[in-house]
């Protein structure tokens, strides 16, 4: 008997997640300077986490010899007030990532249908397959999900069904009416899923509340790894109906979020000054990236989120060109967008900086002979 013979038959066709690459790894390849790389490869927040929240991971430090308060009962209670639900409707998790494994831990099997957009985040698919269900991809025309093609996708076996708005990797959002009416129309045995990771970018953020009363089965999730900066320390939650949220307690680990990420996370949602500049400072970054972009002949979905999905005619060899001068940018073919490329939002110097090597590059390019005459 080997491994293969014994293991669980959905994790053979798992594929893996591919991440970002980090900063050492490309600063190795490359022979640069760590300091001189650029990652604008993972939606992370350029400014960083707030003070205060970097002071309240420092202090968690003195005491990681012991185990966490094993719920985050603190961490709940502050993100409960902040947006107005009871602390039973709240659960953390190891990033949003979790949450979703939760759900598949809740509800998924073999047989069992999982509804989501063609080109949204692709974790939707990756916890579905991990638990043996299957995929439903709807695609989505305009880059922008198609709710009544979703709503035609749902069948008696379907369990789950995933909308983010913002959605990575388009940066497009779903209409916050028709989404409720979309919620409220599913049947019973569907339970929706708002993912939020990028709501603290939009101003006024939307409000799903209203359908933890209607009987809808509906959780929404967000993440401390986006507009609060602290994507290192993994921690995210999630907020519904009291009952589902009791039930995802009861398949998370004891400890699944470690005191230095609760701390933080405390310290990030009481400093709403810095959350409201990161996304001012962003709102500057998309028009800087957009309109650079545009002015190069590149087209830019309309972006609500911290990074741009931008076409581009030789993906692979401008994020291979930029990789070699030390600026990290995210190809897109996995999500079934060949002719793009994703980048985050930066700074504005590291926004600069993209733009200029991909003007250099194509500058080159056109000056290179073409092949097909030699
Ligand atoms: C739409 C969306 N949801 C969820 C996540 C996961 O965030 P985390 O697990 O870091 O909380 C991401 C991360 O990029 C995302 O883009």
């Amino acid at each position: 008997m080997t491994y293969t013979d014994l293991v669980k038959k959905p994790v053979l066709s798992q594929p893996v997640y591919e991440p970002g690459k980090p900063i050492e790894i490309v600063a190795k390849e490359f022979g640069l300077e760590v300091g001189a790389i650029v990652k604008l490869a993972s939606n992370e927040n350029p400014l960083g986490p707030s003070p205060k929240a970097l002071d309240a991971a420092c202090k968690a430090m003195e005491s990681i010899n012991l185990y966490p308060e094993g719920g985050g009962v603190f961490l709940r209670t502050a993100i409960a007030e902040a947006r107005a639900v009871d602390p039973a409707q709240v659960i953390l998790g190891n990033g949003s990532n979790e949450i979703f494994e939760l759900l598949g831990h809740l509800f998924l099997g073999p047989g069992d249908e999982v509804v989501f957009g063609a080109q949204a985040f692709i974790v939707y698919k990756l916890v579905t397959l991990l638990f043996g269900a299957t995929p439903v991809e709807i695609p989505m025309p305009n880059y922008s999900h198609d709710l009544e093609a979703m709503r035609e996708a749902v069948t008696e076996r379907t369990r789950l069904v995933f909308i983010p708005t913002p959605n990575n990797p388009t940066g497009t959002c779903v209409d916050e009416e028709a989404l409720k009416a979309f919620i409220l129309a599913l049947p019973d045995h569907v339970v929706a899923v708002i993912d939020e990771a990028y709501a603290e970018y939009l101003n006024p953020e939307p409000d799903f509340r209203e359908l933890f009363a209607s009987g809808s089965k509906v959780l929404c999730t967000r993440t401390f790894s986006k507009i609060y900066g602290l994507a290192g320390l993994r921690i995210g939650y999630a907020y519904g109906d009291p009952e589902l949220v009791d039930l995802l307690h009861r398949v998370r680990q004891p400890f699944n979020t470690n005191a230095v990420a609760q701390a933080a996370a405390l310290g990030a949602l009481n400093d709403l000054e810095w959350v409201d500049r990161c996304r001012k400072d962003n709102e500057t970054g998309l028009q800087q990236l957009t309109s650079g972009l545009n002015a190069l002949g590149h087209e830019v979905v309309p972006s609500r989120a911290n990074f741009v999905l931008a076409s581009n005619p030789t993906p692979g060899e401008t994020f291979q060109f930029l990789q070699r001068m030390g600026v990290i940018v995210r190809p897109v073919e996995a999500y079934g967008l060949p002719g793009h490329l994703r980048i985050s939002v930066g700074t504005p110097e590291q926004n600069a900086s993209v733009l200029t090597l991909i003007k250099e590059m194509e500058m080159t390019r056109r000056a290179r002979p073409d092949p097909t005459l030699v």
